[in-house]
C-alpha cells in the first residue's frame, strides 16, 4: 500500500498563482499553434486531445513542488527522486485516461529521451517553452534560451526531428492503436 501523498499548505495558493497561470498559457499557445497550423499549413490537430495534454502536461507539479515562503520552486521529495512528468503519468494511468493523453504528459519535458509521436505533442512541447519564456520576459528573468542554452536548442531539434518524422501532416492516428 502506498502511503499518501502529504498536503502541502502553501500548494493551492503557488498552484492558482503560478502553475496555473503556466498551464492556462500553455493551452493559449498551443491552441493558436493548432489554429496557425491548420489554417496555414492545412495540419489536422485533433483539438480535444490537445486540449487534454496541454491541460495535464504538468499535472505532476502538485506533487512535485513544496512552496514554502520565499522559496516558491522548493521541491517535495517526489520532485527530487522522479523525473519530471513521472508522476502525471502514473496519475493519468490510474484515472483511466487514453494511452494517447497518457503520451502527451510523459514525452512534453526535455527531462525524459521520449519524444511525442504526434503533433499534438509537438505543439505542448513548444507552447510550453514559449510559455515559459514570454512569463520570464515579462519578469525580466533569465530565458530559457539563455540558461538551457545548448540543451534547448537540442531538444528543439530533436522536435523539429519528430515532426518531419511525422510528415508534419498527420496526427498519426496508428500510434497508439
Ligand atoms: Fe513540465
Amino acid at each position: 500500500m502506498s502511503e499518501p501523498i502529504p498536503v502541502n499548505p502553501n500548494m493551492l495558493k503557488w498552484a492558482r498563482e503560478t502553475a496555473g497561470l503556466e498551464v492556462d498559457n500553455v493551452v493559449t499557445i498551443a491552441m493558436a499553434m493548432a489554429s496557425f497550423a491548420g489554417d496555414t499549413w492545412h495540419i489536422p490537430v485533433n483539438t480535444d486531445l490537445l486540449l487534454a495534454g496541454a491541460m495535464l502536461h504538468d499535472v505532476c507539479k502538485v506533487v512535485e513542488c513544496a512552496p514554502e515562503e520565499g522559496k516558491p520552486g522548493k521541491r517535495s521529495a517526489i520532485g527530487e527522486n522522479l523525473v519530471h512528468g513521472a508522476y502525471g503519468v502514473h496519475l493519468a494511468l490510474n484515472a483511466g485516461l487514453p494511452l494517447r493523453v497518457v503520451h502527451l504528459i510523459g514525452s512534453h519535458t526535455p527531462q525524459v529521451s521520449q519524444l511525442p509521436k504526434v503533433v499534438e505533442g509537438i505543439f505542448i512541447c513548444y507552447a510550453d517553452y514559449a510559455a515559459a519564456d514570454i512569463f520570464h520576459l515579462g519578469k525580466g528573468m533569465p530565458l530559457l534560451l539563455d540558461t538551457t542554452g545548448l540543451k534547448l536548442s537540442k531538444t528543439l531539434a530533436k522536435l523539429t526531428t519528430a515532426a518531419a518524422n511525422l510528415g508534419a501532416h498527420t496526427e498519426n492516428a496508428g500510434a497508439f492503436d
